[in-house]
């Protein structure tokens, strides 16, 4: 490679990648404070789950709603679905929980199956517990609604 070229190619590439690098190695940092790699950090403390029962405001239309209660022990697996014995169609009249909505019974291709689709069998790959823990890296999403100024 010639030397105009090389400097060009360090110019694009490499300098971006140190400084890539540089922010990784700054966030690991951050998440353990100032505290030197061969002494333990004091972990933060566990957070309470939510536990109020109540919806919590979805972001977007397509968001999957947030577990308003908590979820300790609720076993999930090829036998046994503990979500679906209160969010199954069957068992909501019994357990009034919202049962699953339709999308939940569809495959890849929008076909609706009789039962959960697998692709939505394991619940808290989209579906998540709260806590009031402080955020660990800073978010700056808005709400679709507050960039059309509504
Ligand atoms: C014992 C019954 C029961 C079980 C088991 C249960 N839920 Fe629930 N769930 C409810 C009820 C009732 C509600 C309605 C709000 C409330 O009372 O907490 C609810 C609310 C929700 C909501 C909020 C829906 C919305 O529209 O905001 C989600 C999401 C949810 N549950 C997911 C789950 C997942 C995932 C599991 C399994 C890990 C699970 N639930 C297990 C009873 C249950
Ligand atoms: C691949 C992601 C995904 C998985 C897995 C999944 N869900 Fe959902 N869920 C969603 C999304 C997205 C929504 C909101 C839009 C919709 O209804 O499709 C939703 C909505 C819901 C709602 C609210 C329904 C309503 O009418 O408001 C409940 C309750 C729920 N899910 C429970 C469950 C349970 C229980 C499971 C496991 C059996 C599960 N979900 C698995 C993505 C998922």
């Amino acid at each position: 490679m010639s030397r105009p070229l090389l400097s060009l190619f360090a110019l694009l590439f490499l300098i971006p990648l140190a400084l890539a690098a540089q922010q990784g190695a700054g966030y690991v940092a951050t998440l353990r404070g100032d505290i030197p790699i061969a002494e333990p950090a004091v972990p933060p403390r566990m957070e309470q789950t939510e536990n109020h029962d109540r919806k919590r405001h979805r972001s977007y239309p397509m968001q999957p709603p947030t577990i308003p209660h908590k979820i300790d022990g609720y076993q999930i697996d090829l036998n046994h679905n503990r979500c679906l014995e209160c969010h199954g169609r069957l068992a909501a009249e019994e357990s009034q929980a919202p049962p699953v909505s339709v999308t939940h019974y569809m495959d890849r291709e929008s076909n609706f199956l009789a039962d959960v689709s697998p692709r939505r069998y394991f619940c808290n790959q989209c579906h998540v517990i709260q806590t009031g823990a402080r955020l660990l890296v800073p978010n700056t999403f808005r709400d679709v609604d507050e960039l059309l100024g509504r």
